[in-house]
């Protein structure tokens, strides 16, 4: 039996630079997946060239901006897909939000227009994991913020157009992880990465 996944991974970060925690994060689990033997590809949202979505009438009948091509290609081949972002302003920053809004259009993530334009699911069948950066501690957002943004986005985007399950990870308290406590969290995105979870 062949379990090996196809598995792409977005970095969300909209400064892709290699001193970034998230782009340590994605190496990591690049680096797990490939050593498993799963397929990897990677987008990196942050050197990509598009416009921020402006009208209805661009998201139903526009065409998707060039530079977006392998976003859709990855996600309709990918079995798993892995978001990686910091916290921006209690959320993802805006930059992916944007690249998401134009990505997941009608005929692609969500339904076709007609009578139930929402009826669908057209990526069903994938699995998603979100992880998350963030200065204040992971409990505190979790707790007293309630993980609302978060939750938006598994809930009211990726669980909308058809992924499931979804899981996430919480890093919080960056600013005092430290070489040992980054060390830590990509031995532990290598070892998702080899579990293709
Ligand atoms: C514009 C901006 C807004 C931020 N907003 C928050 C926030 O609302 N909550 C929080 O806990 N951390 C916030 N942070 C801290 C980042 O989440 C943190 O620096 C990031 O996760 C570190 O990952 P990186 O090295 O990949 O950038 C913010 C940082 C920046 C630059």
């Amino acid at each position: 039996m062949n379990d090996t996944r196809r598995i792409l991974l977005i970095e969300g970060h909209p400064d892709p630079g290699a001193e970034r925690l998230n782009h340590a994060l994605v190496e990591a689990y690049a680096a797990g997946a490939a050593a498993a033997g799963h397929e990897v590809r990677r987008i990196a949202v942050g050197t990509l060239d598009f416009p921020v979505l402006r009208t209805a009438e661009a998201w139903h009948h526009g065409a998707l901006p060039p530079g977006l091509q392998v976003a859709q290609d990855g996600m309709a081949w990918a079995e798993h897909v892995v978001i990686f972002f910091p916290l921006w302003l209690g959320d993802m920053p805006a930059l992916l939000k944007a690249f998401l809004e134009q990505v997941a259009r009608p005929g692609f993530a969500v339904g076709p227009e007609g009578p139930k334009p929402f009826g669908r699911k057209p990526l069903s069948g994938r699995s998603a994991r979100v992880v998350v950066t963030m200065g204040m501690p992971a409990l505190a957002y979790r707790w007293y913020f309630r993980a609302h943004s978060v939750k938006a986005l598994e809930r009211n985007i990726l669980g909308f157009v058809g992924f499931a399950p979804i899981h996430e990870t919480l890093i919080g308290s960056v600013d005092g992880l430290g070489t040992a406590g980054v060390g830590r969290w990509r031995k532990k995105m290598h070892t998702l990465g080899e579990q293709a979870a």
